[in-house]
């Protein structure tokens, strides 16, 4: 577990596209933590990183949107409203191809088991703690690569 203090939200940007400019196709990133705790914010930032052009806001009432990387797709989802529904969105078959960033994943039921947790905590109203937490190998090395660890 690693855990860093951003100061403003342009930090938290800056953060993001550091994971995003690392992060390999397959990967899944759990974002958790309080409402306006950062987890849009470090997408942008994640979605930076991969040379998405196009601007990055809140899926909050589509679930997920698609961003064209440089490389590889950001697949954004926002599974709050999905709350405990058990849908299945059938993803698992495009994940090996993107990049998964997914807010609400406690209520996303095709959650992998291997993933890079990254929790956030509002501080104060330009200070966030954001706690990383790899769950399996190759996460910890991006961790690693990133230089948070
Ligand atoms: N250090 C910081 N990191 C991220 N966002 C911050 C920070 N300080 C203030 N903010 C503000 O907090 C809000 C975060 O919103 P957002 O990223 O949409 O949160 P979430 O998706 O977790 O609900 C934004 O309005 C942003 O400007
Ligand atoms: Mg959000």
């Amino acid at each position: 577990m690693y855990k860093i203090r951003t100061n403003s939200e342009s930090e938290t940007i800056q953060l993001g596209e550091l994971l995003g400019k690392h992060a390999k196709k397959g990967m899944v990133f759990a974002l958790k933590g309080d409402l306006a705790g950062g987890k849009t914010t470090i997408t942008k930032g994640i979605g930076k990183g991969l040379g998405v052009k196009g601007v990055i806001n809140s899926p909050t009432f589509t679930i997920l949107k698609i961003y064209k990387g440089e490389e590889f797709d950001l697949y954004h989802i926002d599974a709050y409203r999905l709350e405990n529904n058990d849908y299945d969105l059938g993803l698992d078959e495009n994940m090996e191809d993107v990049l998964m960033v997914i807010e609400w994943p406690e209520y996303y039921s095709e959650l992998p088991e291997e993933r890079l947790e990254i929790e956030f905590t509002y501080i104060d109203d330009d200070t966030r703690e954001i706690r990383f937490e790899a769950k399996g190998e190759k996460y910890e090395k991006l961790l690693e690569e990133c230089g948070l660890c």
